[in-house]
């Protein structure tokens, strides 16, 4: 990589080959599903990665804020639904942005939720579009599926003329306590069986059901069945991390998103070096322990990008990486002003923490990209 010498570090690096390798994948992947990709932007929050991620899917997007729900509203996205259940206090404004576009789909798990969204969509003089949060085994947000209130609530929504009822949605988010492929494929059929399965219950008791929509990247890169699931919601994938690495999702070199840094003390007597990154650039985020009880807070490359398999990112304070080399390796390759990067643990907290994304194709850094902030 020809980043030039006198870049401020720590600075945040986008390899838009992988980016682009990432997104197709998953595009032909879903469609060779049967299904359709709806793919979530929290990961990166650019307006550039997001047209990435929807070329060859129908355009519609997923968002986790409703300042992304504006800002990819204001970019020309029209589809978009917020996954995470709404607060009452956010409704009127939610349904206000929705009005200038074709649909902007909110979450529900209870009946208080209901009832404040059926209120403000009365006052507002609107149908909006309402999707029933499901739990699928995730333990987080949404309704057993299996509980009598759950097929209430459904009915509740469906009858509702202030509400337009698109159908079921759940996330898997317990796949990311996966140890490897074959426990992702279990997580992934449940989820599939799980949301599929109340879809067809509300059915059979004539509550109609548009959209089955499911969707991690765990499951989502390692899914073979896609059947009765209308929609699916990826979003890491457009970057992957050193988390998904760990437990299958891909393999290291996927990783499009990484921190460069400078190396601002070393010290090989004592095994080790400290880094200008620190958690207000990695995140905290403990990473994939379960799998692996050393890795530490991220994998470090070499600038242009090679394994350092010998060095650990163990500790991070706020503005200090502290890295060990154990007692086998040399660290005087190391001296101060030598340049690594970092996969971080978890992308999508680490990439919010940058104000600027450099997008770098092959060896050249080719532009920039500015993410969104704030909720
Ligand atoms: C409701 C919902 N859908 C989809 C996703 C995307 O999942 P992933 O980050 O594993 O791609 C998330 C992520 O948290 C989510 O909360």
């Amino acid at each position: 990589m020809n980043l030039p010498a006198d870049l401020g570090t720590p600075c945040a690096l986008v390899d838009l080959d992988a980016v682009e390798r990432n997104t197709l994948a998953m595009s032909e992947r879903v469609a060779r599903l049967g299904s359709r990709l709806r793919p979530h932007v929290k990961t990166h929050k650019t307006v550039e990665a997001a047209k990435l991620q929807v070329r060859g899917a129908f355009g519609g997007i997923t968002v986790s804020t409703l300042a992304e729900a504006r800002f990819f509203a204001q970019a020309g996205f029209r589809d978009i639904t917020y996954a995470v259940p709404i607060a009452p206090a956010r409704m009127r404004e939610a349904i206000e942005l929705g009005r200038s576009i074709d649909r902007l789909s909110l979450l529900v798990d209870s009946e208080l939720a209901l009832r404040a969204l059926q209120i403000c969509s009365a006052a507002q003089q609107v149908r909006t579009p309402v999707f029933l949060k499901v739990d699928c085994g995730n333990h987080r947000a949404g309704v057993d599926p299996t509980s009598l209130s759950a097929r209430k609530l459904a009915a509740g929504l469906a009858a509702s003329k202030h509400l337009d009822f698109r159908g079921v949605l759940a996330h898997a988010g317990h796949a990311y306590a996966c140890r490897d492929r074959d426990e992702i494929a279990r997580v992934a059929r449940e989820e599939r069986e799980v949301t599929v399965g109340f879809a067809k219950s509300l059915r059979a008791e004539g509550t109609r059901v548009d959209e089955v929509s499911i969707g991690s990247t765990p499951t989502l890169s390692v899914a073979d069945d896609l059947t009765g699931i209308t929609e699916v919601r990826p979003g890491n994938y457009v970057f992957f991390d050193a988390f998904q690495a760990a437990i299958g999702s891909c393999t290291l070199a996927d990783a499009a998103f990484s921190v460069l840094t400078t190396v601002v003390g070393s010290y090989p007597d004592r095994h080790r070096l400290v880094v200008d990154a620190g958690a207000l650039a990695l995140s905290k985020d403990p990473g994939p322990r379960h799998v692996d009880a050393d890795a530490g807070f991220g994998q470090l490359l070499s600038e242009p990008g090679e394994l350092q398999a010998g060095l650990r990112l163990t500790a991070l304070s706020q503005e200090h990486g502290h890295i060990e080399g154990g007692t086998g390796g040399d660290l005087s390759r190391f001296p101060v002003g030598t340049r690594l990067r970092v996969v971080a643990n978890h992308s999508c907290l680490t990439a919010a923490l940058f104000d600027r994304y450099l997008v770098v194709r092959g060896r050249e850094l080719v532009g920039s990209w500015r993410p969104l902030r704030g909720w």
